[in-house]
């Protein structure tokens, strides 16, 4: 299938685009390189070095044999859409192509009206595009499990059964999203939506969980082929931010008590989920809606997860918990339902802690890099507008 990446320059983005040409897929893509600019604004850089967009180009066409046609742009610009989708004519678009960290979103008013101006702009032109010009062609479109918040009951998929006052509908499942960033995907759901009523698109909303990891199996080990590994408090997911923690020595920074539950998953199992969405496209019309995730665990949990792994490897890693920057229940119940993707043939990695392993030890081989930015390990965003670095807790061990 020729798949169009939105955002192909990303961590999610450039792993995608090797994993799909190894599945035989013909992937084209763009990106304005943004992620770069804002991981530097947080003082910061990738653990895992990355190549820069030259260097990318060739690797890929030496380890291919063939030209990516990568365009660099912006997303936001509604003719640079519509040029890259009228050129390369896609049957199926995966959008990645969004601001993902909250804690930026968060940072304050300047930095909370651009993630919703970038992130709805981007997806609204691409579904203008999408019916401008390739009508047929499937969006995959990312979305995030955060849109859903913290409800005190079980987690569907997208929409649930509701009775009231005696009648019966399926209806939107309530979306409670915590930080400017969640909320600009649950606009884009809903904008999404809207177009496969009124223009008859095609449409896949991945809620996704968080991804973790390096790489995945297949990956060629040539630098200039690596995708990123961010651990700083905006654009370092928790489980990436914990094993860079683990590799220098800095207590694992558990927010709170650290007992709130996510949803997660391995690089690999992403790269897997989001190709069995384009090979099993929607139907006109159709919106469909995906949680996407392996596993559900606490925060607390995952970091004595990654100190018992640590250990196994020689490393002395210690859990701290600090004051949470954060407004979350930090107690509550979690159950999200994944059933669609199992269907079309989704089986997740368990073995997590396998994973991590290998995580860890790539990154001891970035010690330094990571070592000469220890000073932003601890965060200081926080959600009521303030900045100040968290402080350290004298809270019990929770979980061994
Ligand atoms: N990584 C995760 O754990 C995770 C979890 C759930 C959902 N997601 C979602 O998956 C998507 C990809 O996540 P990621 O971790 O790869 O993020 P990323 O920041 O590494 O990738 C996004 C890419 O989109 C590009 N981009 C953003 N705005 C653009 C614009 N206006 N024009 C052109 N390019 C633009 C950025 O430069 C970046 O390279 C995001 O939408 C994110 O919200 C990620």
């Amino acid at each position: 299938m020729r798949v169009f990446i939105a955002g192909i320059d990303g961590y999610l983005g450039w792993a995608l685009a090797q994993y799909m040409t190894q599945q035989g897929h013909t992937v084209a893509g763009a990106d304005a390189l943004m992620r770069r600019q804002w991981v530097a604004e947080m003082d910061s850089y990738s653990a895992i070095p990355i190549a820069n967009h030259e260097e990318r180009m060739a690797a890929f066409e030496a380890e291919f044999g063939t030209n990516l046609d990568f365009r660099v742009g912006d997303l936001t610009d509604y003719d640079f859409v519509k040029t890259c989708l009228e050129d390369f004519q896609p049957d199926a678009i995966v959008h990645l192509a969004q601001m993902p960290s909250a804690p930026y979103s968060m940072l304050d008013n300047k930095h909370a009206v651009w993630t919703q101006v970038n992130n709805i702009t981007t997806n609204l032109n691409i579904l203008y595009a999408i019916k401008d010009v390739v009508p047929n062609a499937h969006l995959v479109k990312l979305g995030t499990m955060g849109e859903y918040g913290q409800p005190n009951v079980d987690i569907p998929e997208g929409f649930f059964d509701v009775e009231f006052n005696g009648r019966q509908d399926t209806l939107w499942f309530p979306r409670a999203a915590g930080s400017w960033y969640h909320q600009s995907k649950v606009h884009d759901s809903h904008n999404t939506y809207f177009t496969t009523k009124i223009w008859n698109l095609r449409a896949t909303d991945i809620m996704q969980g968080v991804v973790f990891g390096t790489t995945y199996p297949e990956m060629n080990e040539n630098p200039h082929l690596r995708t990123r590994l961010d651990f700083d408090q905006s654009f370092g997911t928790a489980i990436n931010r914990f094993c860079a923690q683990a590799v220098v020595g800095h207590p694992l920074t558990l927010y709170g008590a650290g007992t709130m539950k996510r949803a997660f998953l391995p690089l690999r199992d992403s790269m897997r989920c989001l190709t069995l969405a384009v090979e099993n496209p929607a139907t006109a019309g159709e919106f469909r809606v995906f949680n996407q995730f392996a596993e559900s665990y606490s925060i607390v949990e995952l970091a004595y997860i990654v100190q018992s792994v640590g250990q196994e490897i020689g490393l002395d890693v210690q859990v701290k918990h600090y004051d949470n920057p954060r407004v979350e229940k930090e107690e509550h119940y979690y159950n999200p339902i994944r059933e669609n993707l199992d269907r079309i043939g989704y089986v997740p990695t368990t073995d997590v802690k396998s994973e991590i392993k290998v995580m860890l030890k790539d990154l001891i081989q970035f010690k330094e890099r990571i070592e000469a930015k220890k000073q932003l390990l601890v965060p200081d965003i926080r959600w009521d507008g303030s900045h100040q670095r968290s402080k350290e807790l004298n809270l019990p061990e929770t979980v061994q």
